[in-house]
């Protein structure tokens, strides 16, 4: 029903994605498979609920505590994830991330302990920092080429006197992995015995594969937590800026609000954005399983095509998000020297794994969120860039 390898040129649309790629990489002229939006138009029931918003032609000041978003909510949380979420604990915020920056002020004071599992999605390193916190970092382990928790390791940081919070990242960004609801009620556990609270960052939520199913927070959760998301990633609108979340403890949600509201001035939301999300929990399934199916088949292709360039990676797709986090340790090539070749003679921009955190040396992470012939051509460069390095 929906055309997903149609290409849209996102030139000159002030996008970071394509028009401000130098910023990272140096140069303008590249492909890039870099930060997480992709490359298709939004959901047709998106684009259609936003252009009768603006034909209304007026954009007053806004609310998102009506039955119209909050039963949104509901409906897709009950249909996607079998879950029964409580709309009394909803909260509101321009993104995930400015909501965690909150959470991590409200429960922890500056030089106290964020622990997280890296690799990590580099923003979590910039808002623990910025805030004056320290980040106790619990490298993911890997068996068999799933990636796991070494429990016993984050009980150690958990249990530092210092350590106020656990920042979760479900379904991982970059790893992919899905937790399990086994390791999520351990975590959850543990974080009781230990008395810390838990941000549970799951913007990644719809994007997960194959038998691997998301659970969210809020089946889980013992200690204070909040539950922080957007359909931003799903539905590739993260520029309307809007995110949601669900904070169990009323007194944290009383202090977020007064942060929100009165601290920071920013009452109303964006009403494009309230307006994208009822439409897309509402009416976007049928597109976003469409997506889902399209991003599966494009991983497999780079599965297919790595593997069958460099048999000894044995590149298995990720359980959940269109980011591909590609283990090259076997290949033994230089960071530095693969990143300088991608860019000055292939002319791509894909991720080095560093920039998620020591752990991610020796990886890359390319975005499949794009039409396969732009998948094609990425994968091509770096098999390109890799022989050119690979003795
Ligand atoms: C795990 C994770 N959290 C948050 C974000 C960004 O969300 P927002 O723009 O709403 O802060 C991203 C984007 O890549 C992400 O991967």
């Amino acid at each position: 029903m929906f055309d997903f390898s149609k290409t849209v040129d996102r030139h000159g649309t002030w996008c970071t994605q394509w028009d401000y790629i130098a910023d990272r990489f140096g140069a303008n002229d590249l492909l890039p498979f870099t930060i997480s939006d992709m490359d298709f138009a939004t959901a047709p029931c998106i684009t259609e609920t936003l252009e009768k918003r603006i034909a209304h032609g007026v954009l007053g000041y806004s609310r998102w505590q009506h039955e119209d978003f909050l039963g949104a909510l509901r409906h897709w949380y009950a249909k996607r994830f079998n879950s029964a979420i409580d709309t009394d604990t909803a909260v509101y915020g321009p993104s995930v991330i400015y909501m965690v920056a909150q959470l991590i002020r409200l429960w922890s004071q500056p030089g106290e302990f964020v622990v997280t599992h890296t690799p990590a999605y580099d923003a979590f390193y910039k808002v623990v920092l910025g805030n004056q916190r320290q980040l106790l970092s619990c490298p993911l382990k890997q068996k068999e080429g799933e990636w796991y928790c070494d429990m016993a390791h984050l009980e150690a940081l958990l249990a530092r006197p210092q350590t106020k919070v656990l920042l979760l990242c479900s379904p991982q960004n970059p790893t992919g992995k899905v937790w399990t609801q086994a390791e999520l009620h351990i975590m959850a556990e543990l974080c009781e015995r230990h008395d810390v609270k838990v941000i549970s960052d799951e913007i990644h939520m719809d994007m997960t594969w194959g038998e691997h199913r998301h659970t969210p927070w809020n089946e889980v959760g013992k200690t204070p937590w909040a539950l922080l998301t957007s359909a931003s990633k799903s539905f590739n609108i993260p520029a309307l800026t809007g995110a949601y979340g669900f904070i169990n403890d009323p007194a944290t949600r009383d202090a977020y609000f007064l942060q929100l509201k009165s601290k920071d001035g920013l009452s109303s939301p964006a009403v494009l954005a309230v307006a994208a999300h009822i439409a897309a929990y509402r009416e976007g399934q049928p597109w976003l399983d469409e997506l889902r199916g399209y991003l599966q088949a494009n991983l497999e292709y780079v599965a297919h095509e790595l593997n069958a360039a460099f048999p000894q990676l044995n590149w298995k797709i990720p359980q959940a998000t269109y980011l591909a986090w590609i283990d090259l340790r076997a290949l033994a090539v230089d960071d530095q020297a693969l990143q300088r070749i991608l860019i000055d003679e292939e002319k791509v921009a894909i991720m080095p794994g560093f920039t998620y955190g020591e752990e991610g040396r020796g990886f890359v992470r390319l975005n499949v969120g794009c039409p396969r012939s732009k998948v094609e051509l990425g994968v091509q460069k770096l098999i390109s860039a890799l022989n050119k390095l690979v003795k």
